[in-house]
């Protein structure tokens, strides 16, 4: 009687409309964001039938931690049904995932924590009145490995309009950094390595209204310094540390900022700022290209707050084999030297070019024959090459994995490093300074050994604009979870950084041969920068330089942001609260005060609490918010805010006096 009962209820909807079931497999399921693979209709992320504790089902969506769907329901849904776990091919006891469901903010339905082997959970929830719908699938709070996540026989009982897949509501790009005035304020690199007997080439980076007289007191013999645009030039002799001190003054003041040079064995130490190729050029980059990114370094200001590299990555070189009259040719001179392609007419005149304009210039290669874009790389020229790289004047060598790989099979840890041994000894024997960066995508926890191998630098994860679409889920996985899982503020420091990878801001390659901008939102975008300073990672943006609107150049050029990713103390940060989705984390800073990010990683508003117990400090804070550049109010025992979906609070922690 019962069960009749509830069947008439499904089937006609109050109104005595007769009621319709849309399958959720009928969505635009494009739309849904996941952690890892692409949903599946019908069947589970791993392409098999959906299954869940050894049952089957014919219908549904297979997807993977963590996931989000929106849907616009368009006040037509009466009810959603559906049963939802984790599927068996997960094959690994480590899956254990949540459900959820929120509508117009409230949340309607949780499944709890579902882990690999149970049952299903049925789901029926009333939908009435709702508009949005938010279908998410959580990673239970152990990270998101194996996690694959079946919404089985999940469908909505309608009387109106269909449900439709939509996009997260559009967020405004406010601009929050302050635009820098007409007095000088020196920005950037608080502390410089370089070797002895290396040229020199530091550029005070200052912003602020030119002419602008710079001086420097302290600078040790052997360097000198051009009042007008900053840059120091020539080498130091003997090893020490120097204590310099820097003036930029014009017409509305005078700026002074303290200064190390540290003449030793270790560059890089502070991270890497600078611009390359790969994200917006990829296999079209080109000498003029390269020129246009450094004039727009200088045009653009970035230059004023840091940035100092302008970097090649990938396809300068001879692409054996290319019917591309530019690109194919002799990859190599008679003596066995590597030439550049068709597009690099002169390499040492490009990074005189670069050198010019007060910055440096970085270049690619991989220790495999060829690259991951098939043009030649170093292996068993590495001599030749390491050579070759600093008589054309480069700065910076990224050294990219790629076709090593046939090389080295199921490589060790010892053979996972032997290139890139081989690489920095090369370098260190140049007659000038090459900072390098290792990429080869976190194998054998390069950051366990990255530093040993020579490295000033080394990728952490795989490529972060791996594919367009996926660089959300990608920015909070290899952002936010590599990081924290493995701990990795344990091994970077002060000449040897965790790379996470690229700002992928602004407009980027949308791989189809055009360029599209960000598929990140504004408070991704603000995430992405804040993560990247509290990690104390490279800042090496790799979208369209010449192409900066307001909103992107506010990103990249907020000084006090900067000053925190710059910190000379060099002790990256790491998370100190987690509470379902949102996250604390903290950065210790030189002058003894905190930085501290508060990350909401979920699909609502909500507020994130920032604990002194968590934080490390006590008493009487001023807190700061970095990206407005204010301080906001004194707070004692902890300081809460309402961050928006994806979004963050950034600030810096003084004890009030
Ligand atoms: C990838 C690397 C990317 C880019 C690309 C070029 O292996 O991770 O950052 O350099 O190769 O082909």
């Amino acid at each position: 009687m019962k069960l009749i009962l509830l069947v008439a209820l499904t089937l006609f909807t109050l109104a005595g409309r007769a009621a319709d079931t849309v399958w959720l497999t009928s969505l635009d399921l494009a739309k849904m964001r996941q952690g890892w693979g692409t949903p599946q209709t019908d069947r589970s992320i791993r392409e098999q039938p959906l299954t869940i504790g050894g049952h089957k089902f014919a219908h549904g969506v297979g997807t993977h931690a963590a996931s989000s769907l929106w849907v616009d329901l368009a006040g037509g849904a009466e009810r959603f049904l559906a049963s939802v776990g984790v599927d068996d091919a997960a094959g690994n006891t480590r899956a254990s995932v949540t459900f959820k469901i929120v509508g117009d903010g409230r949340t309607l339905w949780e499944s709890g924590v579902l882990r690999l082997g149970q049952p299903a959970k049925t789901v029926d929830v009333d939908l009435q009145g709702v508009k949005t719908l938010i279908l998410l699938v959580g990673d239970a709070g152990d990270g998101n490995g194996w996690d694959h996540a079946d919404w089985a026989d999940a469908r909505f009982i309608t009387s109106g309009a269909t449900p439709k897949a939509m996009d997260p509501p559009r967020e405004p790009a406010v601009v929050l950094t302050p635009k820098p005035g007409p007095a000088p304020r020196i920005n950037g690199a608080r502390i410089f390595g370089v070797r002895p007997g290396s040229p020199f080439l530091f550029t005070i980076a200052a912003t602020g209204e030119r002419p602008m007289k710079f001086a420097a007191s302290g600078l040790p013999k052997g360097l000198k310094l051009d009042p007008q645009a900053g840059q120091i030039t020539g080498a130091l002799g003997r090893r020490g540390v120097y204590q310099v001190s820097f003036k930029a003054s014009n017409r509305h003041g005078t700026a002074r900022r303290k200064f190390r040079i540290v003449c030793g064995d270790t560059l890089a130490l502070t991270p890497h700022m600078g611009w390359n190729s790969w994200y917006v050029w990829e296999n079209r980059v080109t000498d003029a290209i390269m020129r246009a990114a450094a004039d727009a370094m200088v045009s653009s200001g970035m230059r004023d707050h840091g940035y100092e590299y302008v970097n090649i990555d990938d396809c300068w070189a001879v692409k054996p084999g290319s019917p591309d009259p530019l690109l194919g040719g002799e990859p190599r001179d008679a003596e066995g030297r590597v030439n550049a392609n068709g597009r690099f007419p002169d390499m040492k005149a490009l990074t005189d070019y670069i050198h010019a304009k007060g910055l440096k210039a970085g270049i690619y290669t991989s220790p495999g024959p060829l690259t991951c874009a098939g043009h030649v790389g170093a292996y068993q020229h590495e001599a030749q090459d390491a050579r070759r790289f600093a008589e054309w004047g480069f700065d910076f060598l990224k050294y990219d994995w790629c076709s090593y790989g046939d090389i080295a099979r199921n490589p060790d840890r010892a053979a996972l490093a032997k290139p890139y041994q081989l690489i920095s000894g090369l370098l260190r024997q140049q007659p000038r300074d090459i900072v390098l960066n290792l990429c080869q995508y976190g194998m054998g926890n390069v950051w366990e050994w990255g530093a040993s191998a020579g490295g000033n630098s080394w990728r952490t994860a795989g490529d972060l604009g791996g594919s367009f679409e996926g660089i959300p889920a990608a920015l909070f996985r290899d952002g936010f979870d590599v990081y924290a899982n493995n701990h990795l503020e344990r091994y970077g420091g002060p000449g040897h950084w965790n790379d996470p990878d690229y700002l992928l801001l602004g407009y980027l390659s949308n791989w189809k041969g055009g360029t599209a901008p960000t598929p990140l939102t504004p408070n991704e975008q603000y995430t992405h920068v804040s993560l990247w300073s509290l990690l104390a990672a490279p800042l090496i943006f790799s979208g369209d330089i010449t192409r900066l609107d307001a909103f992107t150049l506010g990103l990249l050029t907020n000084d006090e942001v900067i000053d925190v990713d710059q910190d000379p103390l060099g002790r990256p940060g790491r998370r100190v609260a987690k509470n379902g989705d949102t996250e604390v984390w903290m950065r210790e800073l030189e002058d003894g005060t905190r930085a501290v990010g508060l990350f909401n990683r979920g699909e609502m508003a909500t507020t994130v609490t920032a604990r002194w117990a968590d934080v490390g400090v006590s008493g009487r804070q001023i807190v700061r918010d970095l990206w407005r550049q204010q301080d906001l109010d004194k707070f004692t025992g902890e300081y809460a805010a309402t961050v928006p979906r994806h979004g963050v609070v950034l600030v810096r922690l003084r004890p009030a006096k």
